[in-house]
């Protein structure tokens, strides 16, 4: 029969212990022989089989081994699949073998692993909350917000699914009901709720819906948690010893060449790009980050994470001149772009993604100064001048406003921050 005597269950709870105890204090190998043993004459051991690939977890990570890592997912997907699993051991396998696959970047079996949990714990808020973060990462925010609308129906007060339904709400545009539940979540202190991200929507959507003063708070207090660098800078990739400021000179910035060409050719500039808009109108794209508020707000981009984009050699000139800058063209956390404001846009105060940029704007075509069109960077306003280059990191709050009688035009070239390392330009992940 399948049934152990009591002493052969002594034994193998003892060995269990002793390969348990081996795992917490990391000494892998000896732990997945002991585990392999109780496995040779318990061969469905729901519990041995769990520690192995707790043992090859471990193992992988002592090793930075992937190999390792896949080895292990073998066991804990065996563990889900015994019959005579306990649920409990079933659902921690379940959970630590998602996480795992997300590590390893196979989101789709992130999502396969946990919907076939979700089919054994239908109502289980843990794994739901982390079937939604799967189906977050594979983009299907329609699958996401339903597991999170099933987890806040079965536990309102549930807040790590309050911050994720408020981010997908908000992000979908819906400003009132998505700060509404991300406070909720950001409130409840609840694990995985303390991100930046959160803390960075629902800012904006409290901005967006009148309500500037609770925004300002919600900023202050990320600054205050950690998670911005200061209420205003509050960019999410960050380089933490980067010294920063709103606006720069081109002598901080260490780009006093680039500066010269720029401003000494900017009519070249303007009259290539004038020409684009006259006979290809088409390749100026809509802004299409949601960072509108009115108006009518158009990009052309030639560089973006440090590639050349397709429309670059409809604009040869300003590209040849821009390739010979290589903290700009090669900047793989900042783009190069026209940029084409037409009057009566405003663009909502936003940051960018990162502080490993500065933003050079040279002016082309700028409405009469004093008439209307200006950007706040942080607590300062400036305006643009025909043939001069301002400096500015967007990983502050900022915002533009374009009231003046005609269209704006400008060159944006994003700079490595000068702080940044030769090894860092080659090595931080593209934005
Ligand atoms: C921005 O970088 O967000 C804006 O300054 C862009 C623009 O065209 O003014
Ligand atoms: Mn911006």
């Amino acid at each position: 029969s399948n049934q152990l005597s009591l002493e052969q269950n002594k034994t193998l709870l003892k060995q269990l212990q002793e390969g348990d105890e081996l795992l917490k204090k990391k000494k892998v190998n000896e732990a997945l022989s002991v585990f392999e043993k109780i496995i040779s004459s318990n061969p469905s051991s729901p519990s041995a089989i769990f520690g192995k690939a707790e043992a090859l977890n471990q193992k992988s990570l002592q090793q930075r081994s992937n190999k390792i890592l896949i080895e292990s997912l073998k066991f804990y997907d065996q563990v889900i699949n015994l019959p005579n699993c306990p649920k409990k051991l079933k659902k921690k396998a379940g959970l630590i073998k998602a996480e795992r696959h997300i590590f390893l970047g196979q989101l789709k079996e992130a999502v396969i692993t946990l919907k076939k949990m979700a089919e054994t714990f239908p109502r289980d808020t843990d794994i739901l909350n982390q079937l939604g973060v799967s189906y977050l990462y594979v983009g299907n925010t329609e699958k996401a917000q339903k597991v999170y609308a099933k987890v806040l129906s079965i536990d309102p007060d549930n807040g790590f699914a309050q911050v994720h339904f408020g981010f997908i709400l908000k992000t979908a545009g819906d400003w009132i009901k998505g700060a509404y539940y991300l406070k909720l979540g950001i409130e409840s202190m609840a694990e995985g709720t303390q991100e930046g991200k959160f803390y960075f929507h629902l800012g904006d959507a409290l901005h967006r819906t009148n309500r500037s003063t609770e925004a300002d708070e919600i900023y202050k207090l990320g600054a205050k948690n950690g998670l911005f660098k200061s209420k205003y800078q509050r960019s999410l990739y960050n380089v933490n010893r980067l010294q920063s400021h709103p606006f720069w000179t081109p002598a901080e910035a260490k780009v006093n060449n680039y500066v010269k060409t720029l401003e000494s050719k900017w009519k070249m500039i303007r009259d290539e790009a004038l020409n684009v808009m006259d006979v290809e109108k088409g390749l100026f794209i809509s802004e299409e980050e949601s960072l509108k508020d009115t108006g009518d707000w158009k990009q052309l981009t030639l560089y973006a994470r440090g590639q050349p984009q397709k429309d670059c050699k409809r604009l040869p000139k300003t590209c040849a001149l821009v390739s010979k800058m290589p903290n700009a063209h090669g900047c793989t956390r900042g783009q190069i772009k026209f940029s084409i404001m037409m009057p009566g846009t405003h663009v909502w105060p936003h940051t960018g993604p990162t502080n490993c940029r500065l933003r050079m704007h040279l002016g082309l075509v700028i409405p009469k100064t004093g008439q209307g069109a200006w950007l706040r960077c942080a607590d300062q306003n400036r305006t643009w001048e025909e043939g001069k280059v301002l400096i500015f990191d967007d990983s502050f709050e900022h915002e533009v406003w374009q009231n003046a009688e005609s269209f704006r035009l400008i060159l944006i070239v994003d700079v490595w921050h000068p702080d940044i390392t030769e090894h860092e330009k080659k090595t931080l992940s593209p934005i």
